[in-house]
C-alpha cells in the first residue's frame, strides 16, 4: 500500500470512529462496541523501534509502502521473507533479485532453487525454516547493497529475528554475515565456524548464487549445513 493511500484509509478510519462515538453520545449503545484502538504501524516507528510488533505480520504491516532508501522508487515488491514463523532456523540471503522483486517472495529464482536442493539434502522444506534477506527491495541489476540501504532496512531484519527467536541463523553470502556480526572479514574467513548473533548460534556459508557459479564451492558449503544439521539434531 503506498504512504498515501494508508493515510487516506486512517484518515476515513479516524472519521468513522467520530462518527461513531457522536452516535454513542446520542445513546446508540448498541452499535458501539468500539474496538480498543490498534496501534498504527508507521514505517518511521518500527525503524525508530517506537513500535514493537508482536507478530511478522505486524511487522511487515509497518513496512508496507516503505520508502526509507531509494530502492523504493524502482521496486514492485517488498520481499518481506516468508516460511514458518517459529522456525528453529532461520536463513538470511543479501538482497531480492529481479523474480522475486516481481513476486514479492524470496528465493525463487535460480538460486533459490539450489537452496532448495540443500534445504531437501538437510531433511527440511520452506515450511520448516524462515527465509528472509538484508535488503528486502531488488537493488537495480542486482548489484551489491549500499551502506545506506542496509542501515535502512536493519531495523526490519532485527525485529524479524527477535520475533522467530530461532535456535540457529543461516547466513548466505558476505553481506548477511557481515551485517549481522559486524564486522567486515571476507566470507572465506567467516564461513564453516560457529559466530554468535544476539546469543544465537549462527553459521555463515557461501550464497547460493556463489554456487552457481563456483561448484566447487558445494562442498565447503555442505560441510557447514552438517554441522547445522547435528546442533539442529542435538537441541
Ligand atoms: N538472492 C538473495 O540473496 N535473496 C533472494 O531472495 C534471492 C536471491
Amino acid at each position: 500500500m503506498s504512504d498515501k493511500l494508508y493515510h487516506e484509509c486512517h484518515e476515513v478510519i479516524s472519521q468513522g470512529r467520530a462518527i461513531l462515538e457522536d452516535l454513542q453520545q446520542w445513546g446508540f449503545e448498541s452499535v458501539m462496541k468500539l474496538p480498543d484502538e490498534e496501534p498504527v504501524a508507521t514505517v518511521g516507528q518500527a525503524q525508530q523501534g517506537v513500535l514493537t510488533p508482536n507478530t511478522l505480520a505486524e511487522l511487515e504491516a509497518g513496512l508496507s509502502g516503505c520508502s526509507l532508501c531509494s530502492l523504493s522508487k524502482q521496486r514492485k515488491n517488498i520481499v518481506f521473507g516468508a516460511g514458518n514463523p517459529q522456525a528453529r532456523l532461520v536463513l538470511v540471503g543479501e538482497a531480492p533479485g529481479h523474480e522475486e522483486d516481481e513476486k514479492g517472495y524470496p528465493f525463487i529464482g535460480e538460486a533459490g532453487k539450489l537452496l532448495d536442493k540443500i534445504l531437501l539434502a538437510m531433511n527440511l522444506s520452506r515450511e520448516d525454516v524462515y527465509i528472509c534477506n538484508v535488503l528486502k527491495c531488488h537493488p537495480p541489476g542486482n548489484r551489491d547493497p549500499q551502506a545506506d540501504e542496509i542501515a535502512a532496512c536493519e531495523p526490519f531484519l532485527k525485529q524479524q529475528l527477535a520475533l522467530i527467536q530461532p535456535e540457529l541463523i543461516v547466513t548466505l553470502g558476505r553481506f548477511a554475515a557481515q551485517e549481522l556480526l559486524k564486522t567486515t572479514k571476507p566470507i572465506g574467513k567467516l564461513r564453516g565456524q560457529w559466530h554468535e548473533y544476539e546469543g544465537i548460534p549462527l553459521m555463515p556459508t557461501f550464497h547460493p548464487a556463489y554456487l552457481l557459479r563456483n561448484p566447487a564451492g558445494k562442498r565447503p558449503v555442505w560441510e557447514d549445513m552438517k554441522q547445522v544439521m547435528q546442533r539442529l539434531s542435538r537441541n
